[in-house]
């Protein structure tokens, strides 16, 4: 990771925790405990990679970063949604997030519930409140976009399709599938958004990132699964080896460590490929895949 890009991606870290921080009810609104939970699954944690992928796109279409600020800010939200009921006893069950115990852990199951549904339709509050596109349709699309993305045919549909693989093996094409949609949808959106805040592409160019933002996906979760089986749950923040111990299908169980890591270096490389006919402007998009590709946590 060079010098420079570090200093990038922590001034669009700044800029997303600062916003969020904003836009999220302060700690004495009532419900008290609803909105100390919200802040606590929100702030001061994560790598804020969706935010990145969709600095690095407004970027690439020289997108004003007040719009990416929020587009990226919505993705955030649901990103961190996601994740407060990916850990429920219901779901993964895990009780380490983000290096602190997780949001039902310091509060509750009820709570933890409500946290998800409340950042859920705040990051739509977000997308729809201020022009962040150059034409109302193009707005009301980024906002189907994130719905489609969030939604049954999306993360919240990966994430069933996961719950539902336990201790099955999947095939490769079964695999690939849940983690499109359960992760990659996701990202996918940060991407697409980021460059929909300006009208600099065209359909083919805006086809073009999208098969880029499908490498990455894919390539995020690959990497998820490796370092659950690699890394060590201080470096993680959250509980090492858990998939194993829950009996899900990765594609570390699937394909083996080395298999799994070559698919993700393939998948950067195609990323990459994808974005050569971008130019020097998509310089910022390749960092971050590569930030994804070869991160330890
Ligand atoms: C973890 O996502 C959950 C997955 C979708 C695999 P991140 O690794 O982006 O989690 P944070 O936001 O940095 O904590
Ligand atoms: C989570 O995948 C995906 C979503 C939250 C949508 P994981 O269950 O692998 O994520 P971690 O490993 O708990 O962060
Ligand atoms: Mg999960
Ligand atoms: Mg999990
Ligand atoms: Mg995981």
């Amino acid at each position: 990771m060079t010098s420079d890009f570090q200093s990038w991606a922590k001034d669009r870290q700044t800029k997303i925790e600062n916003y969020l921080e904003s836009r999220l009810p302060a700690l004495n609104f009532v419900p008290e405990r609803l909105h100390n939970a919200i802040r606590y699954s929100v702030l001061g944690g994560g790598k804020r990679v969706r935010p990145l992928l969709a600095f690095a796109a407004g970027e690439l279409v020289g997108a004003d970063s007040e719009r990416v600020t929020v587009v990226a800010a919505a993705v955030e939200l649901i990103h961190a949604y996601s994740l407060v009921h990916d850990d429920l006893p219901c779901m993964d069950n895990d009780v380490l997030r983000r290096g602190k115990p997780t949001c039902h852990i310091e509060f509750d199951e009820a709570t933890a519930l409500l946290t998800g549904d409340s950042l859920q339709t705040l990051a739509f509050e977000l997308l729809a409140e201020k022009r962040l596109a150059d034409s109302p349709e193009t707005q009301l699309s980024m906002i189907a976009q994130l719905a489609r993305a969030s939604g049954s045919r999306g993360m919240a549909g990966g994430q069933a399709f996961d719950l539902d693989s336990v201790g099955k093996t999947l095939t490769l094409p079964e695999l690939e599938f849940m983690h499109i949609h359960k992760t990659g949808a996701l990202i996918r959106a940060a991407v697409m958004l980021g460059a929909n805040c300006a009208s600099h592409l065209n359909q083919d160019q805006l086809d073009q990132l999208d098969h880029f933002a499908k490498c990455v996906g894919l390539a995020f979760q690959v990497v998820d699964d490796l370092l659950d089986a690699e890394a060590t749950t201080d470096t993680l923040g959250k509980t090492a080896g858990k998939d194993a111990d829950n009996n899900k299908p990765t594609y570390v169980s699937i394909l083996g460590i080395n298999q799994a890591r070559e698919l993700a270096e393939r998948l950067q490389h195609d990323a990459d490929q994808v974005l050569d006919s971008f130019g020097a402007s998509a310089v910022r998009l390749r960092q971050v895949t590569d930030f994804i590709v070869k991160r330890e946590f």
